[in-house]
């Protein structure tokens, strides 16, 4: 299958991150938000980056210019018509995605892959309110995206051999490494580090230490980039708590169940670096 054009629903962190990837690699891509200003805080994030690429001088100034001119925007699903992939990358639950992807499926064209970027969302569940089950997979990526190698792309029940391996030869086109996975919750990325990152919130919440400490703890001790609770506030409590809640309805087993704390900072808006306070501040 040849991809020239695709289209990344959602343009926060990760769908912003999408965008650049594919737009780097020489991908015409359109942008989709709910509004303008979310739009507009995507594209200026990626403009950022690209000059900070340029200073570094990892680009040239032609290619973050050629880069930009390859990147529109639009608030229209619809301008998906001539889409040969669209990767959905919008909040963490499974009501707003099915309704996103059922309208996709009205205007996107019929040869087009339609791919989510769910952290842990049943895939084979959001292939299913679609016409085109087979065409439908997840391409999951890692935040940072332009940093980080890993996509983890997760087969549905329903997903096409062809599909998969078109998505395996696009994530080798961005010069990343794709890793096979089946449809379970959580998939392989989540299951493993989320608990991870919920048992840190416990061992805050129960007065072991403070954030500081278990962080410390993490990164000397174990060598990890950043402290659990730091990539929290990077990842956003929001998609932390959802992610621990399909963990825990998934398996129905209490070992996933989500920390009080972390539902009450949830609860407060303190989302962690995207709103300014999470474990630490931001300002
Ligand atoms: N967006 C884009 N690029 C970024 C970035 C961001 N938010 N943050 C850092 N970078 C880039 C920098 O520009 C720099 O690039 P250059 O080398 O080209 O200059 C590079 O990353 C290294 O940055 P720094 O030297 O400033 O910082 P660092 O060495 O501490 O690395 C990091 C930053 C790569 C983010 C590192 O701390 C790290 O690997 N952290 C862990 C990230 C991680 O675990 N991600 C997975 C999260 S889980 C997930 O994504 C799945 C899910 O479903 C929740
Ligand atoms: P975010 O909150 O930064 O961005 C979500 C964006 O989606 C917002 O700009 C919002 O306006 C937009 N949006 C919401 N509903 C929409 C709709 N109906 N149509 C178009 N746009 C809509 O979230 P994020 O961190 O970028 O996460 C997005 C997805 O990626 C989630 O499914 C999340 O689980 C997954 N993910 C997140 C990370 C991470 O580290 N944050 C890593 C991998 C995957």
């Amino acid at each position: 299958m040849n991809v020239k054009t695709m289209m990344v629903i959602g343009a926060g962190q990760m769908g912003a991150g999408i965008a650049q990837v594919f737009a780097q690699a020489g991908f015409q891509v359109k942008l989709n938000d709910l509004s303008e200003d979310a739009l507009q805080k995507g594209r200026s994030g990626i403009e950022k980056r690209l000059s900070r690429a340029v200073e570094k001088e990892r680009i040239s100034e032609g290619e973050a210019s050629a880069t930009l001119e390859r990147l529109q925007t639009t608030t229209k699903l619809e301008d998906s018509y001539d889409c040969d992939l669209v990767i959905e990358a919008v909040v963490e639950n499974m009501d707003v995605k099915t309704n996103v992807f059922q309208t996709l499926d009205k205007h996107a064209p019929s040869h087009a892959i339609l791919a989510s970027n769910t952290s842990s969302l049943p895939i084979t569940e959001i292939a299913a309110v679609t016409e085109r089950p087979s065409q439908v997979i997840g391409m999951h990526f890692m935040n940072p995206v332009p940093v980080m190698k890993l996509v983890e792309i997760i087969r549905a029940l329903q997903t096409s051999d062809e599909t998969y391996e078109a998505i395996e030869t696009i994530t080798k086109q961005l010069s990343k490494t794709p890793v096979e996975v089946n449809d379970f919750p959580g998939f392989v990325s989540n299951r493993v580090l989320m608990p991870m990152i919920n048992e840190a919130i416990y061992t805050v919440y129960e007065g072991v230490a403070t954030p500081e400490a278990v962080d410390d703890v993490m990164k000397l001790g174990m060598n990890h980039p950043m402290g659990p609770l730091t990539l929290a506030d990077f990842i956003g409590l929001d998609t932390c708590l959802y992610i621990m809640e399909v963990l825990h309805e998934g398996f129905g087993d209490s070992k996933y169940r989500p920390c009080p704390l972390l539902r009450q900072y949830v609860k407060a808006g303190w989302l962690g670096k995207k709103s300014g306070r999470g474990f630490y501040q931001y300002s």
